[in-house]
C-alpha cells in the first residue's frame, strides 16, 4: 500500500488530521486497533476552545456542532463553600462550547466515510520503520494478513498507550510525569443540569465537577480513591456524595440512574521532542493533563492544527514548518500542563496535603476571586491560548 501519510490512530487527532490534509489534496491512511463503534463509545472530553470550533469549521466537521453545541460564557468555582463565577465573555471577549468528544469523532467518522475514505480497523502489530532511512513505512495484520504502507511521513495519533512513541530511541525520547493521588469518577444521566455554567467545586470531602453534554444530559464527576472501582459506587452513594460536595450550588439538582460510569486516573505527562525523523506525535502520544480545565482534546486539537499546515506546506515545497513543528507545539504544550496542574492543584484534597498546602490552597482562591488579573489569567487558559 502506498500512500502520502500514514496515521496511526483513529481517536480525535488522526481523524481530524486527516480530514485537514483530506481537504487541502493530501493523501493519508488512518488505521487503529479498535473499530468505529468502540471509538465512539469512549466518554470522554465535553469542552471545547473556540479555537478547536474553528478548525473543526476548517475541516468542515462543524455543522451539528453549531446546531446542537452550547456556548458558555463563563464557570464557576467554589471553594469550602465561597463561589467565584469566572465571567469568560466579559474577561476575554470569548467563549466556548459544550459539545461531547464522542459527537466530534462521529461527525469527523460521518465525513471521511461520506468522501469514500475507507479506514482499516482492528489492526494489530503496528510496527514503524526506516523513521530515519528517507523510506519510512509501517506495518500492521489484519483480519490474519500483513500489510505494509510505505509512506513519506507518520503520524503518531495513537494516544498515551500506543506504539508510536515507542518508536522513539530511548537515547532521544525524554519524559516528564506527575501522578496525582486520586482519580476522577464520571457519570452520565440523563437529567438536565444542575446550573446552567460548569461549577468545579473544592470541599473537604474532595473534588466535585458539575458539568453537561446537552440541556438534558448531565455529566458529573467527584474525585475518588485511586484504589476506587466502579462497583464500589452506587448511584445513591454518587448523588449524596456530589450533592454534599456542591452544597448549596447543588439545589435543584434532578437526580436520576446513570447510564455511564468511569474512572479515570489523573495525569500529568510530556514527551520531548514530538519529532523523530519521519514521525510526528500528536495529542495524547506525546502528551496527558489531568482533565481539571478540560485542555486534553483542545491540547490534541492544536498540535494536528499545526501539524495539518506543516504537511501541506511541504508538498507546496517549503519544510520550515515541519523543521518547527516540535519545538511550537511543545510550548503551547507545556503552557496546557501549567494550568491544568494549577487548577487540578487548587481544586483537590491531596491526602498527602500539609497545613501549610491547605493554606496555599485557600491564598490562591481568595486571591483569584479578589482579582480581577488573576481570574482573567484563568479565564484567558480556560478560552484556550492563541493558537498560531
Ligand atoms: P485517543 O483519543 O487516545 O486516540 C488514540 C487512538 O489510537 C485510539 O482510537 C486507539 O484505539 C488508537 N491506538 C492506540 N494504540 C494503537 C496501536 N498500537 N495501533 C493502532 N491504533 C492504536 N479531555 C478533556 O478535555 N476533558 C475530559 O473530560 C477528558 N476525559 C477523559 C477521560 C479519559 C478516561 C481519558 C483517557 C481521557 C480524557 N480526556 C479528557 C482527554 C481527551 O479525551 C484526550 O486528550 C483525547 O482523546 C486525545 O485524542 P487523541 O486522538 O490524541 O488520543
Ligand atoms: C468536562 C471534563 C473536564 O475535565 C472539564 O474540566 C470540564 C468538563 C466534561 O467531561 O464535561
Amino acid at each position: 500500500i502506498k500512500t502520502q501519510i500514514c496515521i496511526i490512530g483513529a481517536g480525535p487527532s488522526g481523524l481530524l488530521l486527516a480530514q485537514l490534509l483530506a481537504n487541502a489534496g493530501v493523501d493519508t491512511m488512518v488505521l487503529d486497533r479498535k473499530d468505529r463503534a468502540y471509538i465512539e463509545g469512549r466518554i470522554r472530553a465535553g469542552i471545547l476552545e473556540w479555537g478547536t470550533v474553528t478548525t473543526l469549521e476548517e475541516a468542515g466537521v462543524a455543522e451539528r456542532l453549531h446546531r446542537e453545541g452550547i456556548a458558555h460564557d463563563g464557570f464557576e468555582l467554589a471553594f469550602e463553600g465561597e463561589r467565584h463565577r469566572i465571567d469568560l465573555k466579559g474577561l476575554t471577549g470569548q467563549q466556548v462550547m459544550v459539545y461531547g468528544q464522542t459527537e466530534i469523532t462521529r461527525d469527523l467518522f460521518d465525513k471521511r466515510t461520506e468522501e469514500g475514505q475507507i479506514f482499516y480497523y482492528n489492526v494489530e502489530d503496528v510496527t514503524l520503520d526506516g523513521l530515519k532511512s528517507g523510506d519510512p513505512s509501517v506495518g500492521f495484520t489484519q483480519n490474519g494478513n500483513r500489510y505494509e504502507v510505505s509512506c513519506d511521513f507518520i503520524a503518531g495519533c495513537d494516544g498515551y498507550h500506543g506504539v508510536s512513541r515507542q518508536a522513539i530511541p530511548a537515547d532521544i525520547l525524554k519524559t516528564y510525569e506527575r501522578v496525582y493521588p486520586f482519580g476522577w469518577l464520571g457519570i452520565l444521566v440523563d437529567q438536565p443540569p444542575v446550573a446552567h455554567e460548569l461549577i468545579y467545586a473544592n470541599h473537604a470531602r474532595g473534588f466535585a465537577l458539575a458539568s453537561m453534554r446537552s440541556q438534558t444530559r448531565s455529566r458529573y464527576y467527584v474525585q475518588c480513591d485511586l484504589s476506587d472501582r466502579v462497583e464500589d459506587w452506587s448511584d445513591d452513594r454518587f448523588w449524596e456524595e456530589f450533592s454534599n460536595r456542591l452544597g448549596p450550588a447543588a439545589d435543584g439538582l434532578r437526580t436520576g440512574p446513570s447510564f455511564e460510569k468511569s474512572i479515570a486516573p489523573l495525569r500529568s505527562f510530556v514527551a520531548e521532542p514530538m519529532r523523530y525523523g519521519a514521525l510526528f506525535l500528536a495529542g495524547d502520544a506525546a502528551h496527558i493533563v489531568p482533565p481539571t480545565g478540560a485542555k486534553g482534546l483542545n491540547a490534541a486539537v492544536a498540535d494536528v492544527r499545526l501539524l495539518s499546515r506543516a504537511f501541506v506546506a511541504h508538498y507546496e515545497g517549503d519544510d520550515t514548518r515541519l523543521e518547527a513543528y516540535s519545538a511550537k507545539a511543545l510550548d503551547r504544550v507545556w503552557k496546557c500542563e501549567r494550568f491544568s496542574w494549577q487548577l487540578s492543584t487548587l481544586m483537590h484534597q491531596f491526602p498527602e496535603g500539609s497545613p501549610f498546602e491547605k493554606r496555599m490552597q485557600q491564598a490562591d482562591f481568595h486571591y483569584i476571586a479578589g482579582s480581577e488579573a488573576a481570574s482573567r489569567s484563568i479565564a484567558e487558559n480556560y478560552v484556550g491560548l492563541p493558537l498560531e
